[in-house]
């Protein structure tokens, strides 16, 4: 949790509660009193069984999910029903996909890639420039040495080329680089120092090298610059500053990917919208790339949770996951609505909108710190999951499914 986001929560906690007493009172009314309040979510299933996401949402954008290799097996017949567009989670990584400069790990992409092709599943590649996950090896040379840039440069080129040519007019979309801007509020630092990449370059060149290169790699497939927190007040405008550089530079690029790790309280309709109208302003398309809505806010200002500290003189019981409680669902609810009703709204701009792993059962965000964003780190938290998605822990549709499908 970032200060941006506890900011925010202070300013967006009298929202929320009252979108969760809204949220919670119309799960207990009945259906001619639940006419009379327009704003809260329908969550009454549509009754119609041969239909999922892809279908109720088709006509706004694609719906898409992160999968790990054994979710396709594990779960493929939710994937078929519910999704017509892939990511992998981690397989298309640079450092997953190739550890060392002789070494592909081609195994689990193409399973994914083959099981997409199958069942006629569109696919979003993830990614080829990160500072996480990488090919580290990048900046080693072969005498041991630091690389030079040239060296750099001529490897990503390498890397790009054969892992676009491999899928080349199977993948509709590529996160070319992915979080290369600095979170904080300091304006005028807009790259993310630090990474191996800006400690050689120092500059955006290997950013806009990617992108060229991913063009020659598979002129058909979209191009985009992909972020997390990209609605917050300290980041957007980073990001446009980014991307606007790219297409001043005559860069190729199509747009921009809101990764959208979302919380109960954030962001605002107003943050997404004003990061939305940004991107717009410069011709480009946006895709969604990682979404999920998160439960859990920081310890200190949510009452579902425990005192990690015991207070001097008490017994030191561990401290307990309050678990997906109805205040919760309901303020899940009420965002997933909200944050819904903006895509819709602006369905012209949006091509693709994809889930970060399949079912509640299993988030990535499960493993990190309670009110975890994407750099935190779970040290002294109590741990508890994070029920981030539309199925339950047992594959099955929850009420937010219903409000994110109804009108
Ligand atoms: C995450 C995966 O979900 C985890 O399994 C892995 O351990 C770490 O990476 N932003 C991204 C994704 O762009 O690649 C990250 O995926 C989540 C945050």
């Amino acid at each position: 949790m970032n200060k941006y986001l506890l900011k925010n929560f202070k300013r967006n906690t009298i929202i929320v509660a009252a979108a969760a007493v809204t949220a919670v009172s119309f799960t207990q009314c009945s259906p001619k009193q639940s006419e009379s309040i327009s704003a809260v979510p329908n969550t009454t299933p549509i009754n119609d069984p041969t239909k999922g996401l892809k279908d109720y949402l088709g006509k706004y954008f694609k719906v898409g999910v992160a999968v790990a290799r054994q979710s396709i097996n594990r779960d493929s017949a939710l994937i078929i029903k519910e999704f017509n567009s892939l990511t992998a989670e981690n397989d298309m990584k640079p450092g997953v996909l190739h550890p060392s400069e002789n070494t592909w790990n081609w195994k689990n992409a193409d399973d994914i890639m083959a099981f997409a092709k199958r069942h006629n599943i569109a696919v979003r590649g993830h990614n080829l420039l990160w500072h996480s996950q990488d090919a580290r090896w990048f900046f080693t040379g072969p005498d041991g040495k630091p690389s030079s840039k040239e060296l750099v440069l001529q490897r990503l080129r390498e890397h790009i080329h054969t892992v676009m040519k491999r899928y080349k007019g199977q993948i509709y979309a590529w996160d070319v680089v992915n979080e290369a801007v600095q979170d904080g509020a300091d304006s005028t630092v807009i790259y993310r120092t630090g990474s191996p990449w800006w400690n050689l370059f120092k500059s955006p060149e290997f950013i806009e090298a990617a992108f060229r290169y991913a063009r020659e790699a598979d002129p058909s497939a979209k191009l985009y610059y992909n972020d997390y927190s990209s609605e917050s007040d300290t980041k957007h405008r980073k990001i446009y500053k980014l991307v606007k550089n790219l297409k001043d530079k005559g860069v190729p690029i199509d747009g921009v990917g809101f990764q959208a790790h979302w919380k109960i309280n954030s962001p605002t309709v107003q943050q997404l919208k004003t990061a939305m109208d940004e991107i717009i302003s410069l011709g480009l398309d946006i895709q969604f790339t990682e979404l999920d809505i998160d439960i859990r806010v920081p310890a200190a200002l949510d009452p579902n949770v425990p005192a990690a500290t015991p207070a001097a003189g008490a017994s030191a019981a561990a401290p307990v996951d309050p678990g997906y409680t109805p205040e919760l669902e309901a303020l899940q609810i009420a965002q997933y609505k909200r944050m819904f009703d903006v895509m819709k709204q602006y369905k012209k701009h949006i091509s693709s909108v994809t889930f970060w792993n399949v079912t509640d059962r299993t988030s990535w965000l499960d493993g990190r710190g309670q009110g975890g964003g994407a750099a935190s780190s779970t040290a002294g938290r109590i741990p508890r999951k994070a029920y981030p998605l539309l199925f339950d822990v047992d594959g099955n549709r929850k009420k937010a499914y219903w409000a994110v499908v109804n009108k």
